[in-house]
């Protein structure tokens, strides 16, 4: 009897929460195409992404923050390291920024708050630092990506579209 279970890979679970959050911060970094409800709450729901996202790799957070001050540490991990505590810090502050000159989705939750300026300088700016945090983030992780993505989407596609192998004569209808 088969009792084997289709169970969901966690690195699967990781490529498509990845890819989504990717997508995600694209339509939102172009507010005037995407209308601003749409912007607004698309950004709540990358602010929540992003925790499951943490909370995907808390074990690696929680080793790496252990060992940060550990000479052994991989000089590559640390900057990793550094580079994704930076990304967290922007992605806050896009968030709050994005939260506190609010148009659509805190009105939507009767909820209103005093837009300062500074708020939407700081919201811009975030923003577009995410762009550079965002690109060295991917650059430093492209083996993964490139290693997943042939796995799990072009090796599958591969299959389905090669053409089926003849069949080979068997020992039986040769005699
Ligand atoms: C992934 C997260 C987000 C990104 C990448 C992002 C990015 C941007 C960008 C690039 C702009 C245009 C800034 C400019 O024209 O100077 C903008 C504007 C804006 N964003 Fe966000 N944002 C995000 C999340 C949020 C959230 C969560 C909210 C509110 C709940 C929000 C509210 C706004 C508002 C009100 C504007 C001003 C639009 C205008 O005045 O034309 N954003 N955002």
């Amino acid at each position: 009897m088969n009792t084997s279970k289709r169970t969901l890979s966690p690195t699967k679970v990781n490529l498509v929460l990845d890819c989504t959050l990717f997508m995600a911060y694209l339509i939102a970094m172009a507010p005037r195409f995407s209308g601003l409800p749409v912007h607004e709450w698309l950004g709540v729901a990358f602010a929540a992404a992003i925790v499951t996202h943490l909370l995907l790799h808390w074990d690696w957070i929680i080793n790496t923050t252990k060992r940060i001050f550990n000479a052994a540490l991989h000089q590559k991990q640390r900057v990793n390291y550094l580079l994704n505590l930076l990304l967290f810090i922007d992605v806050v502050l896009i968030s709050l920024s994005g939260i506190m000159i609010s148009r659509a989705a805190l009105p939507a939750l009767g909820l209103q708050v005093q837009a300062a300026f500074a708020w939407r300088g700081l919201h811009t700016l975030s923003a577009n630092v995410a762009l550079i945090l965002l690109g060295t983030h991917i650059a430093l992780h492209w083996q993964w990506i490139g290693n997943t993505f042939n796995r799990y989407v072009f090796a599958p596609i591969e299959l389905r579209f090669k053409p089926m192998q003849p069949a080979r004569p068997t020992t039986e209808a040769n005699s």
